[in-house]
Parts: C-alpha cells; sequence; structure tokens
C-alpha cells in the first residue's frame, strides 16, 4: 500500500440520522445521530477494518456509502466523485465498482434461485458485452475460487448451508471485478477454517487487483491478521483511527483500550478497569462533551463540557480525548499518516 496516492474513497463529517418511533402521537420528532462528523480514508490496495460495539453505527455507515441510506450531512468521494446527492440513475453503473456483502446472506439472495444464475446476473446487468459461453466461464470459475464445487451450480439458494450462502454472496460480489468492496460482518456466519478460507481469498483478489476492502467485524483477531488499518466506533463517532500494527501495540483511546480488554478469554478485572458502569450516552441530542464520559474512568469535568477533537500523532494515529499521552502534531487526521 503506498501511503502517498489518493484515496480511492475520501469520507468527510459525514453525518447519517435515524428517527426514531414517536410512542405519543404528538410527541416532537427525534433523530438518532448513528453516525456523527465521520471522517476516513481508503485506498486501492487496502484494507480498513471499521470496529466498535454493536449500535456503534457501521452498518449504517456502510450503507450510506453505497446509496441505501440518506445522508444528513457531509461528504463521500469515490475516485474524485461525489456520492452524496448523487442522481439514483447514476447507482446502477457504480455498482460494478462498489459491492457490499451483507451479516445475513440468506436474506440477500433470492432463495429461488439457482447459484448459477445468482452469479450470472450482475454479469448480464453490468457486462452485457459477454456472451452466454464467456459468462459460464467466469461464474465456473468464480464458484470454484470461493471454494465451492461446481455441482452446487444448479442448486437453489435455499438449499444452501449458510455457510455455501456465505460463500455465494461473495463470488457474486467479487464477479464484476469490483474497486472497492464492503464487507458487513461477512464471515460471521462461517466457521473459523471457512473464515481463514475466505480472508485468504479476499486477500489474493487484492494482491490481483488493488480491491480496496471496508471491512467491518466484531472479531478484532481477523482485525489484527487481516486489515492495514483501523478505525474505531463508539455510537456514531470515530474515537480512533491508526495502522493495525501501532492500534495494537499502543491503543491511546479509553475505548479502543475497553475495546481489547473485551475480547473472550480477557481478564475481567482487567475490563471493569477500563471500563466503568455507566449509561449509553443520548445521540439523540447534539453531543455537549466526549460521548465516552459516562463509561470512561479517566472522565472529568472538562470531558463532560467540551466534545475532544481529532489529534494525529506522530506514528499517524489520530485520536479524539483530552488526554492522550503522546505528542500531538496537527489537529486532524484519519490515522493513515
Ligand atoms: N433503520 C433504522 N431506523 C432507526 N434506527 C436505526 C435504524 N438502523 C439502525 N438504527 C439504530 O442506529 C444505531 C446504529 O445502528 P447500526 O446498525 O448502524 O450499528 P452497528 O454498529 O452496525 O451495530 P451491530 O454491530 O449490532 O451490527 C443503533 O442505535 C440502531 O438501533
Ligand atoms: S475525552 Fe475524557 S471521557 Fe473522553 S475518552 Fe478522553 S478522558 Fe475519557
Ligand atoms: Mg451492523
Amino acid at each position: 500500500m503506498n501511503a502517498k496516492t489518493e484515496p480511492l474513497l475520501a469520507v468527510r463529517q459525514l453525518a447519517v440520522r435515524h428517527r426514531v418511533r414517536r410512542w405519543l402521537p404528538f410527541a416532537p420528532m427525534r433523530w438518532l445521530r448513528a453516525v456523527d462528523g465521520v471522517n476516513l480514508n481508503l485506498r486501492a490496495g487496502e484494507t480498513l477494518a471499521l470496529v466498535g460495539e454493536s449500535g456503534s453505527g457501521k452498518s449504517t455507515l456502510a450503507r450510506a456509502l453505497i446509496g441505501l441510506q440518506a445522508v444528513a450531512a457531509g461528504s463521500i468521494r469515490y475516485d474524485g466523485r461525489e456520492l452524496v446527492g448523487l442522481d439514483r440513475k447514476a447507482w446502477p453503473a457504480l455498482r460494478r465498482e462498489i459491492q457490499m456483502v451483507f451479516q445475513d446472506p440468506q436474506s440477500s439472495l433470492n432463495p429461488r434461485m439457482r447459484v448459477r444464475d445468482i452469479l450470472a446476473e450482475p454479469l448480464q446487468a453490468l457486462q452485457p458485452q459477454l456472451d452466454a459461453s464467456a459468462r459460464s466461464q467466469r461464474v465456473e470459475r468464480m464458484l470454484a475460487r470461493v471454494g465451492l464445487p461446481a455441482e452446487l451450480l444448479d442448486q437453489r439458494a435455499k438449499k444452501l448451508s449458510g455457510g455455501q450462502c456465505q460463500r455465494v454472496a461473495i463470488a457474486r460480489a467479487l464477479i464484476c471485478e469490483p474497486r472497492l468492496l464492503i464487507c458487513d460482518e461477512a464471515v460471521a456466519a462461517l466457521d473459523v477454517n471457512a473464515q481463514l478460507e475466505v480472508l485468504e481469498l479476499l486477500r489474493s483478489v487484492q494482491a490481483e487487483t488493488g480491491l480496496a476492502i471496508l471491512f467491518i467485524t466484531h472479531d478484532l483477531g481477523i482485525v489484527r491478521r487481516f486489515s492495514d488499518r483501523v478505525v474505531v466506533m463508539y455510537f456514531g463517532r470515530v474515537m480512533e483511527q491508526a495502522r493495525t500494527a501501532v492500534l495494537f501495540e499502543t491503543p491511546r483511546h479509553p475505548y479502543t483500550k475497553a475495546l481489547m480488554a473485551s475480547v473472550p478469554g480477557a481478564d475481567p478485572a482487567q475490563r471493569a478497569a477500563l471500563l466503568r458502569d455507566g449509561p449509553a450516552p443520548d445521540v439523540t441530542v447534539p453531543a455537549s462533551g466526549c460521548l465516552f464520559t459516562s463509561r470512561c474512568p479517566m472522565a472529568d469535568a472538562e470531558c463532560l463540557r467540551r466534545v475532544p477533537y481529532t489529534r494525529s500523532l506522530r506514528d499517524g494515529a489520530a485520536v479524539a480525548c483530552h488526554y492522550i499521552a503522546d505528542d500531538w502534531v496537527r489537529g486532524r487526521g484519519f490515522g493513515d499518516a
């Protein structure tokens, strides 16, 4: 990965809001700030992991990036082109380049369709110049690449196991050779061996084609092994971004430290020391301080009073906390210097 190249994807001050259900008909409308002021860069050939506890806005952000979620504010530039406010008619052409694999494969595949047609469909739509025999060859090659036998080609999706479904969903996403792949918990349904196989497949496709991958997962083991950089989100905001090796060796943000101490097998006493048992922040109102205040063992009056801005550190990490034990070099950062 060349850190000097322009990002393929550049997200600036992105905000996405969800309407909160009203329990009384005349109650005022409320909006949940699911994504709030997010900045990130992703370059060709790079894998960026997006982590954070459940509800931190990872899927909302991913859906906004592929035009499935309305954006309240901010900018998403893909290959120099603004995607926020893009005409809906422009999206089908972009689909060849930007693909997403969802958490639940069964719901993203038509259960009545045969595997052959599931894989041929995007080729027909996005590469109509291919004739039937070229299409069929591509389908067969792709199925083999995701480790599935050719006998499955005539199987209907409803007959596939969860793991087979997920591999077919990944094959479908890769078959048109996208430039950006967004994986939202895409390997969570697979057993450990199948996870490793799929991750190796993605890595080899990436080495061949320069695919950029945004990888959403709860599994920090996968993050460490598979990603180049990491973005840590908490209730819609980015708390820390850094190169993967830097983040695991020197986590700076108190939330990153707590997240790392919450992996299975970690010492419960250490976790308790890093995470207070406080309430979740109310993200239906604008933040007036740090969102992590209620759970942060380091929190003080300043944390309640001021939203921390993101500081860039010398090793390229970017951290949104008033108190970080490092010299900071600039006022804004994307964890990729
Ligand atoms: N369509 C929706 N309408 C209203 N609220 C929503 C909607 N989708 C998500 N939310 C809320 O937005 C917040 C962020 O949800 P999101 O699914 O993006 O989180 P996540 O980080 O992907 O969580 P998980 O790890 O559980 O998948 C949560 O509070 C969620 O309840
Ligand atoms: S700004 Fe304060 S509350 Fe927020 S992470 Fe830093 S020390 Fe904790
Ligand atoms: Mg999610």
